[in-house]
């Protein structure tokens, strides 16, 4: 992989191609050195033990906490994060999921920098261009380093603050399973939020886990922002869950009950977010809906910007299992249009191009399929086109025999990982490279 990043560092220009592409530097892709940093971070890895609950765990830790401490900047602001490894022996990287970083700056070990060592450091810089909720994690070992710690969220808020669903009650729920313990923000159980009867929140729900999560609530609720991206006039909801993807994010607007009591969003059986004051319940947990929100047809549709009749290039990625070796080891491994790890030919694309794809699932398991540095406009789900708002996703389950069309422009060149994030299944070899000529 190190021998891909400087091969393509090599080929910044692609002057062959008709289509009316800009070539950029390599220099054009970082934020301008000389500009002051707004919103400036310090971040601390280390490998040591974690308090969570009543266990004491394996794991790790940025600042000394885990979730690591959340990162907030307004649209526009130059955020510029130095990461330390204090004494993570497997070195740690830093990746912004969900923001469309330059690729100098994902954090791939081994595609777009080295992991940093102990005793070093790396400093990331870029603008947070869009508003939205996002979350950051090491890409080093992520399975292990992800489930034993190193991550946190990263939230991105508009300048003006009269924006649709913004209220003065933002609370953000990463919620997360440490060695089979289920936690918000690092603590089992419930995340108690005060509030005023009648009071608006926003709440921001990540899931960390590898596996999808299932949300609900005990009042109607409605979908703002769906991976960071809001969503055009979301109805209210009342008798559905919502899915939440792994590395997915949902915005959800809940209303504090007038007449006193508590809002209570369930994120799994074991854990929830209350607002409200008063006493719990603590048998007040929900009966969990049956049926579940559809984003497909979820909102109001509104312009896209994006036309898949002029798309300029187009790929599959047929998900299966295949017999062969994965790291010298015999086994079914993931397969991807066929290829096994490290084989899977990577996906080229031109600066402006337009790019559909067809995810398809064979296999017998969900695949919370990720882009990095792209947003992914969903066209379609097993031939049924998408009827509600625009639907943009990072993290999208592809459940088994499910096949979505998928689009997205080509506008930030570089190589970027396409993997699943079932981060046991992307360390099994489920990874693709998506790769600008
Ligand atoms: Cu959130 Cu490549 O990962
Ligand atoms: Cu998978």
């Amino acid at each position: 992989l190190g021998g891909t990043a400087a091969a393509a560092a090599g080929h910044s220009g692609h002057a062959d191609t008709a289509a009316p592409t800009t070539t950029r530097a390599v220099t054009d892709l970082v934020a301008d050195p000389s500009r002051p940093v707004d919103v400036r971070v310090e971040l601390t890895a280390r490998q040591e033990s974690i308090r969570i609950g009543e266990r004491e765990l394996d794991g790790f830790t940025l600042n000394n906490v885990t979730p690591g401490p959340e990162i907030r900047a307004v649209q526009g602001q130059l955020v510029e994060v130095r990461l330390r490894n204090a004494s993570v022996g497997a070195g740690v990287t830093l990746h912004w999921h969900g923001v469309d970083v330059p690729n100098a700056m994902d954090g791939v070990a081994g595609v777009t920098q080295d992991a940093v060592p102990v005793g070093e450091e790396f400093v990331y810089r870029f603008v947070a261009d869009r508003v939205g909720s996002f979350w950051y994690h090491s890409h080093q070992l992520s399975n292990p380093q992800v489930a034993g710690g190193l991550f946190g969220s990263l939230v991105v808020v508009p300048r003006t603050t009269s924006a649709a669903g913004l209220t003065d009650l933002d609370v953000t729920a990463l919620a997360h399973t440490y060695a089979g313990v289920r936690t918000i923000n690092g603590a089992p159980g419930e995340l108690r939020v005060p509030a005023a009867p009648g009071q608006l929140a926003r709440v921001r729900i990540t899931n960390t886990d590898n596996a999808p999560m299932t949300v609900w609530a005990n009042l109607p609720y409605r979908v703002l922002a769906v991976d960071g991206t809001d969503l055009h006039e979301p109805g209210l909801v009342t008798d559905r869950s919502l899915s939440l993807a792994a590395g997915g994010r949902a915005d959800l607007q809940v209303k504090v009950p007038a007449a006193g009591g508590l809002a209570r969003i369930q994120l799994s059986r074991a854990t929830a977010v209350l607002l409200g004051s008063g006493a719990a319940d603590p048998a007040a947990v929900p009966a969990q809906p049956t049926e579940r929100l559809d984003l497909l047809t979820y909102g109001t549709p509104a312009p896209t910007g994006i036309d898949p009749a002029q798309a300029t290039r187009h790929f599959d990625y047929v998900i299966g299992r295949r017999l062969g070796f994965v790291r010298g080891r015999p086994g079914m491994w993931w397969s991807i249009n066929g290829h096994l790890y490290p084989h899977v030919p990577m996906y080229v694309v031109a600066d402006g191009d337009l790019v559909t794809m067809r995810l398809e699932n064979r296999s017998s398991e969900v695949h919370p399929m990720h882009l990095h540095g792209h947003r992914l406009l969903v066209l379609a789900r097993d031939g049924q086109p998408s009827s509600g708002s625009p639907w943009w996703v990072d993290s999208l389950d592809v459940q088994p025999r499910e096949t979505y069309d998928i689009a997205f422009v080509a506008g930030n060149p570089g190589i970027w990982m396409d993997h699943c994030h079932n981060l046991e299944h992307a360390e099994d070899g489920m990874v693709a490279h998506l790769m600008y000529e």
